[in-house]
């Protein structure tokens, strides 16, 4: 029920205070509300710019403009309400405030305080401007004061800030709440998938120590292609080729490279040369990939809920997706038993399987999936763990974020077998750092090591994919060396 009282009804068409949902036994003090003139409209708010610094009288009336809200409107309620409704309902309502209480305020700062409530209450706050922006990738808060973006691979820090501890923990409060979820002192962790597919991760303390801490990867709208690669200069055109050559003759791959090295992204650019007709199915901690085939399920792990059931991990969900009839499996990020799921997939009929994993060369990808495999199921020898890791991944794709915030893909490379009891790898294509030019972005150049027919030739072939595998070689070693052939572009 929106109405307050019997006052409220006698007003005739509910205003906009009415319009909202009302504490229990709180005097209107908006009764005169009908008599005000124009509200500033959801449009006017989304127009605000990135605000000057606030002057004192300003932020007193955003204080008392809060104080009468939260007095008066039930903001809880509102916060369930759907949001355009809600903020354009609640944008009149602070303009009533604003006429009633007198609050001497220009236009500019009548739509600025509106657009800062209203992002308070339903929003991000403070994170709201940052979130608009399309060039930053990931938004990293530490604590209320300290809030850094990457922005173009290299990480800064900005000027926004939240006005306390209080302020930072009830905005991770709400941020979670949309999708469900929930963080307080004794649920300090949460990792989630926001509406807009930006994946967020909170920790508060007593874990962190210097205050509620908050990751956003901002979900981009624009997916980067592999010729978005090619242009940034992360891959050459060559490089790229046989990348999805790679995707299109069914080679099991993993992609491996640090935190934030671009994985996922190319992990998604290379599903984009998978055949449409192809069952995919894909598992995600917070669902990332965008999958432009017809035929595509994507599942979701999900954590346990405050009482420590109903959690779905990835090993879980693996078994239920191998009685799902997939021709190939993409696991977002494989950190974990699920490793062995994985392989053994791979190995058996659902060829063009992919994975990610955090290392920092493909050797050390290797180990890291015989680590996670043994600490699983301690039972197998490690022996049988390098045969089926050779019998079943065929490439390793090594992406890693430079110095200068470039992200490049350092290593095309092949795993062709055993010898003895060594896992046996080669690389087909490789970046080297040539040096540094005049505005210190790294130079360098991606070189063929020579090798004209990889292991994989025959899935290429089976696929009619032989010749041009075996020219993509021929230009990459042709060309690769050429100067101007050399990565310095920046994305
Ligand atoms: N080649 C590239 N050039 C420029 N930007 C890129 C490139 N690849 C990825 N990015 C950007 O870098 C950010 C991180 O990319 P991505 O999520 O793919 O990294 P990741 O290695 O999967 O990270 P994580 O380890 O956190 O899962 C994203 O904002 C993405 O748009
Ligand atoms: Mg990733």
């Amino acid at each position: 029920m929106l109405f307050g009282n019997d006052n409220d009804r006698r007003m005739g068409a509910p205003t906009a205070v009415q319009r909202l949902p009302r504490k229990a036994s709180t005097r209107n003090v908006f009764e005169h509300s009908e008599k005000l003139g124009r509200a500033p409209t959801a449009s006017d708010l989304r127009e605000v710019p990135v605000a000057p610094p606030a002057t004192e009288a300003y932020i007193q009336a955003k204080k008392s403009m809060l104080a009468a809200l939260f007095e008066t409107v039930d903001i809880s309620a509102v916060s369930d309400m759907d949001q355009t409704k809600a903020r354009r309902e609640m944008a009149k309502v602070i303009h009533e405030i604003i006429t009633l209480k007198k609050l001497r305020l220009s236009t500019a700062e009548q739509s600025r305080i509106a657009t800062e409530i209203c992002d308070e209450l339903f929003g991000f706050g403070p994170l709201e401007p940052l979130l608009a922006r399309q060039d930053i990738g990931d938004i990293m808060v530490n604590g209320p004061k300290n809030i850094f973006i990457e922005v173009g691979g290299v990480v800064e820090k900005t000027d926004v800030q939240f006005r306390d501890d209080e302020h930072l923990l009830a905005t991770c409060k709400r941020i979670v709440s949309q999708v469900g979820r929930h963080v307080d002192s004794s649920n300090p962790v949460c990792d989630a998938r926001l509406l807009d597919g930006s994946r967020v991760n909170v920790i508060l303390p007593p874990l962190a120590l210097k205050g509620p801490t908050l990751t956003i990867r901002k979900f981009k709208k624009d997916r980067l292609r592999l010729r978005d690669l090619v242009d940034f200069g992360s891959i050459s055109p060559a490089g790229a080729k046989l990348l999805a050559i790679i995707a299109a003759s069914q080679c099991n791959v993993i992609v491996s490279g640090g935190t934030g090295s671009g994985k996922t992204t190319l992990l998604n650019c290379m599903t984009a040369f998978f055949d449409r007709r192809e069952r995919i199915i894909t598992l995600e901690d917070a669902a990332e990939l965008q999958l432009q085939q017809p035929h595509v399920v994507s599942l979701e792990t999900r954590p346990p809920n405050i009482e420590g059931k109903g959690g779905v991990n990835m090993t879980a969900l693996m078994k239920n997706c191998l009685r799902m009839r997939p021709e190939r499996i993409i696991v977002g990020e494989v950190r974990g038993p699920e490793a062995l799921d994985l392989l053994q997939a791979m190995n058996t009929g659902h060829d063009g399987s992919m994975g990610t994993l955090h290392a920092n060369t493909p050797r050390d990808a290797v180990s890291r999936i015989e680590t996670m495999i043994t600490m699983g199921t301690a039972a197998l020898p490690i022996l049988t763990v390098r045969e089926m890791i050779a019998g079943s991944v065929d490439i390793i794709v090594q992406t890693s974020r430079l110095r200068d915030g470039s992200r490049r893909i350092t290593h095309i490379t092949e795993v062709i077998g055993m010898n003895g009891d060594i896992i046996i790898t080669q690389d087909l294509l490789r970046h080297e750092i040539t040096g540094e030019d005049k505005r210190g972005n790294l130079t360098g150049r991606f070189a063929s090591t020579g090798i004209a027919k990889p292991k994989f030739y025959d899935k290429a072939a089976y696929f009619g994919l032989g010749d041009r595998l075996t020219k993509a070689l021929e230009e990459a070693g042709a060309l690769e060396a050429r100067p101007e052939n050399q990565a310095a572009k920046r994305a």
